[in-house]
């Protein structure tokens, strides 16, 4: 249990790394954690790229805003796995949406990617999450056909910077008993 806590508290958005190839080893213990996560429904949802070639990964790197922090790790890591979804799968019943949110796939995708990320950190590798880009220029680089969607980029590599803890709600207050309760 504590090498579980230690590796949630641990993991950091890593945004810069070295010039280190990450093995089809390595790679395959990525995608057995994604290949296990839980699903809406068990519908697995998930459709995930992974972007070696430099050209592609340059190409992607542009559809990041200049002011985007990890605009440089989309285009220097080894690799960069974009995690896309199906659509009307998640959340969905015969076709037909069943919950006020419709679609789950970014909830699934959520899920998808963090152990993605845990796993990585626990094999010494760094990953960032990339939410802020253009999603239909990315879609198109992708040649996603029209019922899938890229929700985000994670570039994966071996770290070459090792940020300081980021900063966190104290527990008290998030947590609510029986019902919610305004903040005193
Ligand atoms: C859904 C999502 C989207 C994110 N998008 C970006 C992004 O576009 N660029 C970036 O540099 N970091 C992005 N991040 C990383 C967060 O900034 C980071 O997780 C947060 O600041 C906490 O830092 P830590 O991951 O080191 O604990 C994203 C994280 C999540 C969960």
């Amino acid at each position: 249990m504590n090498d579980l806590k230690d590796i949630i508290k641990n993991r950091r958005s890593i945004r810069k790394f070295q010039n280190k190839e990450v093995s089809t080893e390595i790679i395959n213990d990525l995608l057995y954690s994604a290949k296990w996560s839980p699903s809406w429904g068990n519908s697995q949802c998930w459709e995930l790229i992974i972007i070696d070639d430099e050209k592609q990964k340059y190409n992607l790197s542009q559809t990041l805003t200049k002011k985007n922090p990890a605009s440089l790790a989309a285009r220097n890591a080894p690799i960069v796995i974009a995690i896309c979804a199906q659509k009307k799968k998640s959340g969905y019943y015969k076709g037909e949406a069943i919950t006020k949110f419709n679609e789950w796939f970014m909830y699934d995708l959520g899920l998808v990617t963090q152990n993605i990320c845990l796993t990585a950190h626990c094999l010494g590798l760094g990953t960032v999450i990339i939410g802020a880009f253009n999603h239909n220029k990315a879609k198109k680089i992708l040649k996603l056909p029209a019922n899938y969607e890229i929700v985000s980029l994670l570039p994966v590599g071996y770290p070459a910077h090792s940020p300081s803890p980021t900063k966190r709600r104290k527990i008290s207050t998030f947590v609510h008993k029986n019902h919610f309760n305004f903040p005193k």
